[in-house]
């Protein structure tokens, strides 16, 4: 493979740290199985697949279990979040890795069993076409509740997103979603993470905030509705498990 291909120079970043109180489980939730694998094996299987090399997978509930449950995979490294402060939290948990990292920084979330490989490339051509700071990939969403919302201006620009708990009547009808796949500049990252505060309806450090934050600052930032429906399936509940299997089920080969 040249050298010069955007995958070959990403950091991809899996938060995986969560207990997953919704899920009702023992397991840490990326561990809980979907179609008989832990869920967070689809989603590396995914990055692999995208040709991204290098691995960060950020563990802090029953971690000793996530770090043996991948023990075998090749080129996986690990961050450790203790306390489980929100999803930008849990990347501030990788700035040692991030400061020594020039180029892009792929974020993912270990409960996106349907994450796509091809979506992964396709965000990577976007964000080196465009020469810019920071991408997300979005969906529009029927039904988009309980999911952040992107919300834009009028010229259409991306301008922030807004977590359920957060927003007003008129960003809940908002229909394009975020379903936590980024890429990031790794400065810029770095820039926006130390910006953030937990001045929010959690109480939480957020991921959602960083582009938000390199927005105002002037820095270039796209939310690109190039996802799958089906990526926009993530598993916070017993419910949503269900429907993700029903899904993972129906695209396999032997269907
Ligand atoms: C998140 C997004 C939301 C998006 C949704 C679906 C934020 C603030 N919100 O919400 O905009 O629509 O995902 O993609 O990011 N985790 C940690 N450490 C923490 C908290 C979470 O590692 O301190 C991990 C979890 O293990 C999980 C992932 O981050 O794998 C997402 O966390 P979750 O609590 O499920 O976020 P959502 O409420 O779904
Ligand atoms: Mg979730």
């Amino acid at each position: 493979m040249p050298k010069n291909l955007p995958e070959n120079t990403t950091l991809a970043i899996v938060l995986a740290a969560g207990k997953g109180t919704r899920m009702e489980s023992e397991l840490p939730k990326v561990l809980v199985p979907v179609a008989g694998r832990p869920m967070i094996r689809y989603v590396i299987d995914a990055i692999h697949s995208a040709g991204v090399g290098r691995i960060l997978v950020v563990v802090g509930y029953r971690a000793e279990l996530v770090r043996a449950e991948l023990s075998t995979e090749p080129k996986i490294e690990f961050a450790e979040q203790h306390e489980q402060l929100g999803t930008g939290h849990a990347v501030m948990m990788c700035r040692d890795q991030l400061s020594q990292h020039q180029g892009p920084v792929l974020i993912v979330a270990g409960d996106s069993p349907l994450l796509q490989a091809e979506s992964i490339s396709r965000l990577l051509e976007n964000f080196s076409a465009a020469d810019c700071d920071c991408v997300i990939g979005t969906v529009d969403k029927e039904n988009p509740i309980g999911y952040g919302r992107i919300v834009r201006n009028q010229a259409g620009e991306f301008v922030g997103i807004v977590e359920e708990k957060d927003a007003s009547p008129d960003q809940r009808e908002l229909c394009e979603v975020n379903v936590s796949t980024y890429l990031f500049d790794s400065q810029a990252l770095l820039f926006a993470l130390n910006q953030l505060t937990d001045e929010n309806a959690q109480k939480e450090y957020y991921i959602t905030d960083c582009p938000a934050v390199l927005f105002a600052a002037g820095k270039r930032v796209m939310a690109e509705k190039v996802l799958q429906p089906c990526e926009s399936m993530s598993i916070n509940n017993r419910d949503e498990l269900a429907l993700v299997e029903a899904a993972i089920q129906s695209m396999s080969p032997s269907n």
